[in-house]
């Protein structure tokens, strides 16, 4: 069971689910339909092959599901046999919990400092203004016993003599929240290596469609779709943005799949096919498109540059170290790292980059190689410790970051 669940998972679940209807039809049961009346093990193994042979069977399921083939596959009868039994000795899923109550628990955690400081101050002006009251009663008293008003003093002006009367502790107070007030501002402007800890925002917005990155890009071997993030983000590889899809590239698997795993999936599956303009129980387009305002996660300040290229390509760096586990825990996506100044460079820093075999790599060798002032020496330096990192190859210049 344990081996045909991950045979199917691995070979067939892109395509088929074994109770609905996807790309290809749902699986349950083909076998029995089979029996005796095709080659089931053939068609697995080459079904446009298979179709040649002319078999009735073959030729009805072609007719219903042309022009996507089903691609040839490599797997003994054997394991045929096994996904097949997987396939029959199915049971649905439980439905998924999310998460989203503890992140959103977190996210108050990191602002609990704010409110005991404005909290602390409200206590404060109400502690001075109850002093107030307390001196204007004494001073109707003062009067009515004839003796003439008390001369005013304001609550700072007691506040100042009472500090004067506790010296000592109130330089130690002063001291303690000077130092903690500067190192606040300095993690804030910094947060260095702090990869998605309590001092970043987490920001999470709302989108227009609760699209799921674990249930799309999960493994599949935690029940979820595994597909590659640049199925989606086809960009990411080759420019500056990573880009987000369009309905359409929804609409390759959504025309299909129309139920999700809960009720309200399924209606948020329903929101795709308005905005692609999709007519599901016509089962046609009516040619109304409405583009998918999805709000932005992220966002670097104007003056700083970024290219999802040099670091996905050439610095070959994956998705997740910058994302943290988007396809693991985050139904919502989720701004993980800091994307302070901080952040960049510190990685800049840290990163060695991988120069065998790189070839955009030995041009930049070359050029140090060349560079009569300045190459051979820092060349030398680098050959030393056998290190080179990203800084070292100007990861620290403004202008490379900076317009
Ligand atoms: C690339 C997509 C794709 C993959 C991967 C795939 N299939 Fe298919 N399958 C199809 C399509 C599409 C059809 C419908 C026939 C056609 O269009 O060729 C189909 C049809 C079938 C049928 C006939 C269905 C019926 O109602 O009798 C069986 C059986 C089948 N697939 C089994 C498998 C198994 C087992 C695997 C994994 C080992 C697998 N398929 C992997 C796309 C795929
Ligand atoms: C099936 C399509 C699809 C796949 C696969 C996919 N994404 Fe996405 N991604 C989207 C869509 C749609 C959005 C915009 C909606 C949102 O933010 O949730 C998005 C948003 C994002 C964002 C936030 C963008 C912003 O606004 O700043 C990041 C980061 C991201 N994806 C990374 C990934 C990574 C990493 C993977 C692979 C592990 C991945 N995505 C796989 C469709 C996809
Ligand atoms: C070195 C860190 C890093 C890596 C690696 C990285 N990203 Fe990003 N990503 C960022 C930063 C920084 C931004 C914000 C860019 C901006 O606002 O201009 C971003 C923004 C995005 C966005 C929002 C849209 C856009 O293009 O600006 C998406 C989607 C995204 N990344 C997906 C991915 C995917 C998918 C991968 C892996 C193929 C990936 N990222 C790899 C740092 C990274
Ligand atoms: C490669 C195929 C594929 C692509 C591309 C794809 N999806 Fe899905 N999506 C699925 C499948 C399959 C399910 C149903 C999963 C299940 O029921 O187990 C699903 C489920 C969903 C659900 C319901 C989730 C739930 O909790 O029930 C939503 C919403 C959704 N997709 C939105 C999108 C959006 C938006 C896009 C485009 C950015 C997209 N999908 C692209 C295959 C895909
Ligand atoms: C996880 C590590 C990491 C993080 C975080 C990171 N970088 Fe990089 N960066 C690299 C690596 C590795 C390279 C080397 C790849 C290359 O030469 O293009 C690089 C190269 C660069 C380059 C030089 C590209 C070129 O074409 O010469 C720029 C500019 C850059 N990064 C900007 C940024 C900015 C801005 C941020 C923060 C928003 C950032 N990086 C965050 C690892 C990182
Ligand atoms: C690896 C990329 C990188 C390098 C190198 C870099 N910066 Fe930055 N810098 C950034 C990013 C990203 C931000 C935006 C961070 C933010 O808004 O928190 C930024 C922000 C700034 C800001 C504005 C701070 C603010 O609050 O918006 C100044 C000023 C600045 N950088 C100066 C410099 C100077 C001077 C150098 C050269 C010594 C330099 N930077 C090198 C990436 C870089």
């Amino acid at each position: 069971m344990a081996q045909g669940e991950k045979l199917f998972k691995g070979n067939c679940a892109s395509c088929h689910k074994v109770d609905s209807k996807m790309t290809g039809p749902a699986l349950k049961g083909a076998k029995a339909k089979w029996e005796g009346k095709g080659d089931i093990y053939a068609w697995v193994k080459n079904s446009q092959a298979y179709l040649k042979t002319g078999n009735e069977m073959a030729v009805k399921i072609w007719e219903e599901f042309k022009p996507v083939p089903m691609t040839p596959i490599a797997l003994t009868n054997e394991e045929i046999d096994q996904v097949f039994y997987y396939i029959d000795n199915y049971a649905p899923p439980k439905p998924v919990v999310t998460v989203a109550q503890d992140v959103a628990a977190n996210d108050e955690g990191s602002n609990n400092w704010l409110w005991l400081l404005v909290l602390g101050l409200l206590f404060a002006v109400i502690v001075l203004s109850l002093g107030g009251v307390k001196r204007s009663l004494q001073s109707a008293v003062h009067e009515a016993e004839g003796k003439g008003p008390l001369p005013d003093a304001s609550g700072w002006q007691r506040f100042k003599a009472w500090a004067w009367d506790h010296k000592v502790f109130m330089s130690f107070v002063s001291l303690f929240i000077t130092v903690w007030v500067i190192l606040k501002l300095w993690d804030a402007a910094w947060v260095i290596g702090v990869y998605g800890g309590d001092e970043v925002a987490h920001y999470k917005p709302e989108q227009p469609i609760l699209f799921n990155h674990t249930l799309h890009a999960g493994k599949a071997d935690k029940g979820n779709l595994a597909i590659n993030c640049q199925y989606c983000h086809s960009s990411a590889e080759k420019s500056k943005h990573a880009g987000i899809p369009s309905v359409n590239v929804c609409m390759n698997c959504h025309k299909a799949v129309s139920t999700g795993r809960t009720e309200a999936g399924t209606a948020e599956i329903q929101k795709i096919y308005k905005h692609a303009g999709w007519d599901a129980t016509a089962g046609k387009y009516t040619g109304k498109e409405e583009p998918v305002r999805w709000v932005k996660v992220h966002n670097l300040p104007d003056h700083a540059f970024f290219n999802h290229g040099s670091h996905v390509a050439i610095g070959k760096i994956e998705c997740q170290t910058c994302h943290g586990p988007i396809d693991e825990q985050m139904d919502v996506a989720e701004q993980w790292a800091p994307l302070t100044m901080g952040w960049c460079i510190d990685c800049h820093n840290k990163t060695e980059v991988k120069m065998a075999g790189n070839g955009y790599y030995d041009e930049v060798m070359a050029r140090l190689n060349n560079d009569e002032k300045l190459g051979h020496r820092e060349l030398q330096q680098y050959l030393e410790d056998g290190k080179i990192t990203v800084k070292e190859l100007g990861g620290w210049e403004c202008a490379k970051c900076h317009y």
